[in-house]
């Protein structure tokens, strides 16, 4: 039998269409990526999530000589959420980034590593986590849920 999952999202030509919140985080995600540590690859990531008691948190992509040892925007800003503010429910993400010559012409979608990670916080707080993603110069896609983008990911429950 053949099936079909579809990946739903809403796209912005411009991230001035999104809603005041959502321009908020998108930018503080875009501010980020001068924060990142990117040496080897040049390809700076930021991340900004908000909690539902409206804190945000960021994160830049860091990377390191030994080059697996380095970690994701996305991965930075999650796993310090889930480390300073342990229980507090996630309710958006927003991920910016640029390359060298800041020049890229769709926005940078999260690694695998990063939707596996995203997916299993949603698991964890019941409660799906919207994704804002894009640039100042690229159009903006918006996920409802990291498990939208992943609909087959790995889950604990199969261990
Ligand atoms: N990177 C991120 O921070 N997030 C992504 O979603 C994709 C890739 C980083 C990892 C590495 O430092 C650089 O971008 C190039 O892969």
């Amino acid at each position: 039998m053949s099936r079909e999952k579809t990946i739903k999202y809403t796209e912005y030509p411009s991230a001035d269409q999104l809603s005041r919140e959502d321009i908020d985080l998108l930018t503080r995600a875009w501010n980020q990526t001068q924060n990142a540590y990117a040496p080897y690859s040049h390809f700076k990531v930021g991340a900004c999530l908000s909690l539902e008691d409206g804190t945000t948190i960021s994160g830049s992509n860091q990377e390191n000589a030994s080059y697996p040892a380095g970690l994701c925007a996305e991965r930075v800003a999650l796993f310090s959420a889930a480390g300073t503010h342990p229980g507090k429910k996630i309710i958006a993400l927003a991920i910016s980034a640029k390359n060298q010559t800041n020049d890229l012409l769709d926005p940078v979608f999260p690694c695998g590593f990063c939707l596996q990670v995203l997916v299993e916080m949603e698991r964890k707080q019941q409660k799906p986590i919207r994704l804002i993603i894009g640039n100042p110069n690229t159009r903006v896609l918006v996920f409802d849920s990291g498990g939208d983008m992943m609909p087959f990911a790995f889950d604990a429950e199969q261990l």
